[in-house]
């Protein structure tokens, strides 16, 4: 499978760890054997249909970008890339921009009416131009996955509509963002103050760039979008979600939550009728009551009944993890084993 990788920060160099860590794992079990012909970032881009060393890329990227590499096209573009490389499905992993949704929208666009499968790690495009995605990967007959967009390693979006296909999915509530999990839960279980934890937050990797998105529950509302139409069926976009972040908690408030026997938790509530995000109380103990970095979510069903998820909602390898599966179904899908 030949692979065009967009976006080396974090998520984009996690997913060739990836794929440099399970190489032999993948040709064993799936019979599949994946080259990445085009790779690029904000300083430039790489290109070769025989495949890019892996090791090299991720060498180069930490001194200097791939604009410096030896063999690379400074200044190219990822849409100038889609333009040059050989590939059969495009790994979308650029900055989230929750203005305009670029430049992922037009990345995925463009890679779709090429024919080619798109796997997606981004929030911005989806939680603002979710239909309109939908129908170009439909009517260019593509794959178009997007388990990491939402709760990094958390399976979610695979797993309501994959695993519980049976099931209509009533509601959706949890935990959506990681980064104002550990702040709250830094300041109920260490009294650390809000800007203390938040910076922590920041050197762990986990906060958006600009760590507002995630404070002010913007990131958590736009994971809700994601869910509410790929998995409620719920057409919607972000300008529907009722949003509250947790600047204005108070460590009295946690203090006093705490006496009662309560957690605060920044909660997404997703069903027929709800589309919000804000902070709650929880009880101690619930399933809503995980700590740190962990995402959760409890999806309420008419056959199964509860199911809840839990799992690492951010970090490079973790987040990879998710592109890297929906890679393989992608594989599978097209006849691989
Ligand atoms: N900033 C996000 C979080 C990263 O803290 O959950 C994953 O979307």
């Amino acid at each position: 499978m030949r692979i065009c990788l967009v976006g080396l920060g974090a998520v984009g160099q996690g997913f060739l760890r990836a794929v440099q860590m399970k190489g032999e794992y993948l040709r064993e079990r799936y019979g599949l054997d994946i080259r990445f012909t085009g790779v690029a970032d904000s300083s430039g881009a790489l290109h070769d249909p025989d495949g890019l060393d892996i090791r090299g890329i991720l060498e180069h990227k930490k001194r200097a970008g791939l604009g410096s590499y030896p063999s690379g096209y400074e200044g190219m573009t990822g849409d100038e890339l889609l333009d040059e490389a050989e590939y059969d499905c495009l790994v979308e992993a650029t900055p989230t921009n929750i203005e305009d949704g670029e430049p992922g929208r037009s990345l995925v666009l463009k890679a779709m009416g090429e024919g080619k499968h798109v796997v997606t790690s981004n929030k911005g495009h989806l939680a603002l131009f979710y239909s309109e995605l939908m129908e170009a990967a439909s009517e260019a007959g593509v794959e178009f996955m997007f388990e990491a967009s939402v709760g990094g390693a958390m399976p979610i979006i695979n797993l309501a509509r994959e695993t519980l296909a049976s099931c209509t999915i009533e509601s959706v509530i949890g935990i959506l963002n990681g980064t104002t999990n550990f702040i709250l839960s830094r300041m109920a279980s260490e009294g650390s103050s809000y800007r203390q934890a938040l910076i922590e937050a920041q050197e762990l990797g986990i906060a958006e760039t600009n760590p507002a998105q995630d404070v002010e529950g913007t990131d958590a509302a736009c994971k809700a979008v994601i869910i509410a139409n790929s998995i409620l069926g719920r057409p919607c976009t972000l300008r529907d979600v009722r949003v509250e972040g947790i600047t204005g908690i108070t460590q009295g408030a946690i203090e006093l939550a705490a006496q009662e026997g309560y957690l605060i938790k920044l909660i997404a509530e997703i069903s027929g009728d709800r589309l919000e995000v804000g902070p709650r109380l929880v009880r101690m103990g619930s399933p809503y009551a995980v700590d740190g970095t962990l995402n959760m979510a409890t999806l309420r069903t008419d056959l199964a009944g509860e199911v809840t998820a839990v799992g690492r909602g951010a970090g490079s390898l973790e987040t990879a993890s998710a592109m890297l599966t929906d890679t393989i179904t992608i594989w599978r899908k097209s006849g691989g084993r």
